[in-house]
């Protein structure tokens, strides 16, 4: 196949890319999130995915969520507007609106669900961040792949990736169906492992070091989701969206771990963590 460029994430690289906070600025500067999350028994999804994208330095953040984690998401976030989605869930989104969106931590695949998402997804032309069950719900027909709107970052682990794109023999293998994929439908593939991969649609690799097992617990992932949607809004471009939030993830996830071990640590510890890894690069 073509030939590609293969790069190992460093803080080298991360330093080329981070931008400080202006002085002169005001939350327009720093644009706006909506994360379209959560289910009955799964709103917890959407607190670490709204969570994050509040602690990664998005200026406004909005969370589409049932009218059941109405008052659990005002309370744990009350700096996020909530936004009642459920029935008509992203039906009747403002196409002039003008947040990213991040989709499908814990949302569910309840078929209104699925039926307001492909609606959505027929219509909006921007990239956006599709995650666990929005990808769950892409899986159930191999044509609604071509309604990813070009450019968008998809977060599958393993079994996703294999839900969206079949199975393959060995990660090797795996990763050259990522790189035809990637290329074919113009998204950027972020395969989530010990050491995450990020597949560009020119062909590039972005290998990550950061990160460890303690990161191997539910709402782990939920969190990226709310990271890359609010790198997107401030700015940064898909390819430095996905590289430094992977990276970021991995990072406050190493030091969460200092702190509390591998064992202890939650998702809500590394989302605790990512000032600790911002002070490093400020
Ligand atoms: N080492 C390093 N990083 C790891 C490790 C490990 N051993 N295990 C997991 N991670 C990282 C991954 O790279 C990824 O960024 O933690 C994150 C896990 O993400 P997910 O697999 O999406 O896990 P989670 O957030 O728990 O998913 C919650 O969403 O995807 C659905 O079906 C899934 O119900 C589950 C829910
Ligand atoms: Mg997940």
């Amino acid at each position: 196949t073509e030939a590609t460029n293969s790069f190992v994430i460093d803080e080298k690289v991360i330093d080329g890319i981070f931008k400080p906070r202006q002085d002169f600025s005001h939350k327009g500067t720093y644009g706006k999130v909506t994360i379209a999350a959560g289910s009955y028994g799964k709103i917890g999804a959407a607190v670490l995915a709204t969570k994050s994208a509040l602690r990664t330095g998005a200026g406004l953040t909005f969370v589409m969520a049932p009218q059941c984690g109405y008052e659990i998401l005002q309370t744990s976030c009350p700096e996020a507007m909530f936004i009642r989605g459920g029935k008509e869930w992203l039906e009747n989104f403002e196409s002039e609106d003008d947040s990213v969106y991040g989709i499908g931590p814990g949302l569910g695949t309840h078929e209104n669900t699925a039926e307001g998402l492909l609606t959505f997804l027929k219509s909006y032309k921007k990239p956006v961040v599709l995650d666990a069950d929005a990808l769950n719900i892409i899986s159930k027909d191999r044509q609604n792949l071509n309604l990813i709107p070009q450019r968008s970052i998809i977060t599958p682990h393993p079994k996703e990736f294999e839900r969206l794109f079949g199975s393959t023999e060995n990660s090797f293998e795996r990763l050259k169906l990522a790189h035809k994929k990637a290329a074919e439908l113009n998204i950027y593939i972020v395969l989530k492992d010990h050491h995450t991969q990020i597949i560009t649609p020119e062909g590039n690799v972005f290998y990550n070091i950061t990160g460890n097992a303690g990161l191997a617990k539910g709402g782990s992932g939920d969190i990226l989701t709310g990271i890359l949607a609010s790198f997107l809004a401030q700015g940064y471009s898909e390819e430095e969206a996905c590289i430094m939030g992977v990276w970021l993830h991995g990072r406050a996830a190493d030091l969460a771990a200092e702190k509390y071990s591998k064992e202890s640590m939650l998702a809500t510890d590394v989302i605790n963590t990512f000032g600790d890894v911002f002070e490093e690069l400020n």
